[in-house]
C-alpha cells in the first residue's frame, strides 16, 4: 500500500501530482484543478473519456466565489448542506480549466467535510478537482485498500482516512436551469432539499432529456460495475424463489439475518449489513461489491431495497447502474 502523509500528498499535490484522498462519501483522486497537466493525468489514469467533467472541491463558499457564479440559491444551499456531500452545477468563471468542465461553461462544485482532505485543502490554498478514486465505469472506493486494489501497480499514493463514512457519492444539483435539478441522488435527498428551499425541485429524468445533449455525461446508465456480472431481482423474496444453485452464485442479501440458513447451497451468501438500515446498506454497499468480486464467481444475485426511503432510492439507482449491461 503507498500509504502517505499529509506533507507528503500536499507536497506531491503542489508539485503537479495526483493523489487519493478520503471523503465522507468515496475516496477521491486529487490533482490541483488549476493545473491543466495534473487535470489531465487524473483522466489518463482513471480511463475516463474527456467529455465526463470532474467535480471541484473547495473549502468554502469564498473559494467556490472564484471559480463560479453563485446565485442565492446557491449560496443558502451552501450556508446549510456545506461542509457536505452536496455537488451544486454552476456558471464557471475563466479561471478553470476547460479539461476540468469537458468543455462545458458549467463547473461542479463541493466543500467535503472530511478533516483530512479540509486540511489538504486548506493548506493548498486552492481548489482540488476530485473524481471517485476507481477506474472508469468501474466501483467507487470506500477503503485505501480499494482504492489500491483498483489501481495496482499504477496507485498513487493514498492518505488513509479509514474507510469513507457515507459510502455513496454526492448528491448532484444543477443550479443553472429555470429550477433546481437533481442530477444524480445521494446523500442529501431531493425532499430535504425541497423542505430547506421551499421549492419543488425536479429529478432528472432520461425521457425528458431524449432529444438533448446529455446534461450530466457521468449518468451514463453502466457505472459503477463490478468484474463479475450481477443479476437484479425486484425484492428478496424474488431470490428466494430461485430453485436451483450453484457453486458459481454470489447471493448478496441486505442483512445478515435474511440469509436462510438452508436451500441456498452449493451457492455462497453474504450480506450488506447486518441491520439491514438503508444507511449502513450505503455505507457497506461499495466495499461488498468489491468483496463480492474477490469470490471470482461467475454472477451475483441481489435484490432491490424496499423500504422506500431516500438513501434507499440512492442505494438502488447505484444497483440498477451497476448490473446494467
Ligand atoms: O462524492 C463525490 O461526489 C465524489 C467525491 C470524491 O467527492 N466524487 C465523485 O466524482 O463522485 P465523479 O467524478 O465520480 O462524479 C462526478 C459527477 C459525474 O456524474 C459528472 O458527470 C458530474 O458529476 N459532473 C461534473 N461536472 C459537471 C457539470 N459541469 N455538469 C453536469 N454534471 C457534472
Ligand atoms: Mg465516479
Amino acid at each position: 500500500m503507498r500509504e502517505a502523509s499529509i506533507t507528503d500528498c500536499l507536497a506531491d499535490l503542489l508539485g503537479g501530482g495526483i493523489v487519493a484522498l478520503p471523503t465522507e462519501t468515496v475516496y477521491g483522486l486529487a490533482c490541483l484543478a488549476l493545473d491543466d497537466n495534473a487535470v489531465q493525468k487524473v483522466f489518463d489514469l482513471k480511463g475516463r473519456p474527456s467529455t465526463n467533467p470532474l467535480i471541484v472541491h473547495v473549502l468554502n463558499i469564498e473559494q467556490a466565489e472564484n471559480i463560479a457564479e453563485l446565485n442565492s440559491i446557491a449560496k443558502l444551499l451552501c450556508q446549510e448542506f456545506w461542509p457536505g456531500p452536496l455537488t451544486l452545477i454552476l456558471p464557471k468563471k475563466a479561471v478553470i480549466p476547460e479539461k476540468v468542465t469537458a468543455g462545458l461553461n458549467t463547473v461542479a462544485i463541493r466543500s467535503p467535510s472530511n478533516p483530512l482532505f479540509r486540511k489538504i485543502l486548506e493548506k493548498a490554498d486552492q481548489p482540488l478537482a476530485a473524481p471517485s478514486a476507481n477506474r472508469f465505469s468501474k466501483v467507487s472506493a470506500t477503503t485505501p485498500r480499494e482504492v489500491m486494489d483498483s489501481f495496482g501497480e499504477d496507485c498513487p499514493p493514498i492518505l488513509d482516512g479509514g474507510k469513507s463514512n457515507i459510502g455513496l457519492e454526492s448528491t448532484v444539483l444543477d443550479l443553472t436551469g429555470d429550477t433546481p435539478e437533481i442530477l444524480r441522488l445521494g446523500p442529501i435527498s431531493k425532499r430535504e432539499l425541497e423542505k430547506f428551499l421551499e421549492i419543488e425541485i425536479l429529478n432528472y429524468s432520461k425521457t425528458k432529456h431524449a432529444n438533448t445533449a446529455q446534461k450530466s455525461p457521468g449518468l451514463s446508465s453502466k457505472h459503477y460495475s463490478p468484474e463479475t456480472p450481477i443479476c437484479l431481482y425486484k425484492d428478496v423474496s424474488a431470490i428466494l424463489q430461485v430453485e436451483h444453485w450453484t457453486a458459481d452464485d454470489l447471493i448478496i442479501f441486505p442483512s445478515e439475518n435474511l440469509i436462510p440458513s438452508s436451500k441456498l447451497e452449493p451457492a455462497t451468501a453474504i450480506a450488506f449489513s447486518v441491520t439491514g438500515e438503508a444507511k449502513e446498506i450505503a455505507h457497506n454497499l461499495y466495499a461488498t461489491l468489491n468483496k463480492a468480486d474477490r469470490f471470482e464467481k461467475k454472477l451475483m444475485h441481489m435484490a432491490l431495497l424496499e423500504d422506500g426511503g431516500d438513501v434507499a432510492g440512492a442505494v438502488n439507482d447505484r444497483l440498477t447502474r451497476a448490473s446494467s449491461s
